[in-house]
């Protein structure tokens, strides 16, 4: 495995196993990597024979008030996890690289309508920063195909529409969540809770579940579910920023018949943002 940090090195290995007829995924990330990336390293070998994994922590998806700053940088943990990953290669492009015009002059790519809800209302500019993001991914890499975990649900929509809609030659591929032996999602977030609030985090995936449980057998009073899951979270001790029932296929409203649903939440607890999802095929 090798880790490069420019487009010279990069193209140089990507344009021999290009010419050995080797196709290439891409799993990209912002590093801090626990098992759900390893999972998706192991999916993406199953799609191709070389893997890129990229490790970049992206400052235009962040707002002012978040977490860029202290975001984790692990770069040497994260090699070593990644060497016995099933990786070919660790892309860590410098900010240059990934904005050769800077923040400032840096061309925005932005999806509409499916990013105005859930985690793009909450987090204003951050699906234009992940899309952009990924875009130039997309163009530095050059991969046959890309993997992104189902737990940020609504940025894989989002990475879908955008793909398909500039008709970039990348399939799109959803690696399913990995949780922890209690049902938490995995998340390099999770790292902010304290011993406390770790305890209670498994609620979010509890509450997720038992609504999964309800809609299979039957129930359709979304709004009520809603309603109700967001007062368990809320006496469970979370800030619930969202709780809803979407159809699976664009986030839309349900009606009752629709036979894909995902139920998705994002809450605060202490400094960590989570934010969890499940689908529900009736
Ligand atoms: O999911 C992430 O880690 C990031 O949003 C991504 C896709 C790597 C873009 O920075």
């Amino acid at each position: 495995m090798i880790v490069v940090h420019s487009k010279k090195e990069l193209d140089e290995q990507l344009d021999d196993w290009r010419q050995h007829d080797e196709h290439i995924a891409l799993v990209p990330t912002m590093g801090n990597l626990h098992a759900g990336h390893l999972s998706l390293v192991s999916l993406a070998r199953e799609h191709a024979e070389r893997v890129v994994v990229s490790i970049f922590v992206n400052p235009t998806q962040f707002g002012e008030a978040e977490d860029f700053d202290q975001y984790p940088r692990t770069l040497e943990r994260d090699t070593r996890r990644l060497k016995t990953s099933g990786a070919d290669l660790i892309f860590v492009p410098d900010i240059e690289t990934m904005y050769p015009f800077g923040l400032k002059d840096a061309t925005t790519i932005s999806v509409p309508r499916i990013t105005e809800n859930f985690c793009g209302a909450n987090r204003p500019g951050h699906f234009d920063g992940v899309t952009s993001v990924v875009a130039r991914l997309f163009a530095l890499v050059q991969p046959d195909s890309a993997i992104f975990g189902q737990k940020d649900y609504q940025q894989q929509l989002v990475i879908r529409h955008m793909s398909l809609d500039l008709g970039l030659p990348v399939s799109i591929i959803t690696g399913e969540t990995v949780r922890e032996d209690d049902g938490l999602a995995m998340s390099s977030r999770n790292q902010y809770l304290s011993e406390e609030e770790r305890a209670i985090a498994p609620l979010l995936y509890d509450v997720i579940s038992s609504v999964g449980s309800e809609l299979q057998n039957g129930r359709r009073d979304f709004e009520k579910i809603e309603v109700e899951s967001m007062t368990k979270l809320t006496e469970g001790g979370f800030e619930v920023d969202y709780f809803s029932i979407r159809r699976a296929q664009n986030l839309e409203i349900p009606d009752r018949d629709c036979d894909e649903l995902v139920v998705l939440a994002a809450a605060q607890l202490g400094k960590a943002r989570l934010i969890d999802n499940i689908i529900v095929t009736i």
